[in-house]
């Protein structure tokens, strides 16, 4: 019996820290305390200005290539150096979780612009 509970113990601690991680860092939470909000909109379907671009809806890859190459300095057309200052803190697995979080919203069409 006590093993049996020491399994399930272990088994409960064991995905503590994932759930945790989750919580701390959803993608929307990334997107939020990042303040890309300001420019894309509250759910990535907004543009701040003419010229950002609207961003929900889009497929994961492209959009987490295009995070890793503007934070990289390797996409420099356009106005994407303006977004830089943001990203320097933000890990491969932020931008990914970002670019999981703004693919599952529903794309907004050029409502916004
Ligand atoms: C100061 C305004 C600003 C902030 C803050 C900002 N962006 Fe941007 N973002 C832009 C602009 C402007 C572009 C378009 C650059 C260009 O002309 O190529 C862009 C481009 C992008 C693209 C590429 C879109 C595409 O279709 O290729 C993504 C994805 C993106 N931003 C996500 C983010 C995320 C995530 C954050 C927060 C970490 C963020 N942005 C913060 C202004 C901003």
């Amino acid at each position: 019996m006590s093993k049996i509970f020491t399994i399930a113990l272990a088994c409960i601690l064991a995905s503590l820290p994932m759930n945790l991680a989750w919580a701390a860092s959803s993608g929307e939470d990334l997107y939020n305390e990042y303040q890309c909000h300001v420019c894309h909109g509250p759910k990535g379907a907004t543009s701040a200005q003419k010229g950002y671009p609207l961003i929900a809806g889009q497929e994961t890859s492209y959009l987490y290539r295009q995070l890793l190459d503007i934070r990289d300095g390797v996409r420099e057309n356009g106005r994407s150096s303006v977004m830089r200052p943001q990203m320097h803190s933000l890990s491969d697995q932020d931008l990914q979780t970002i670019a999981d979080y703004l693919s599952a919203l529903p794309w907004s069409g050029n409502q916004g612009r």
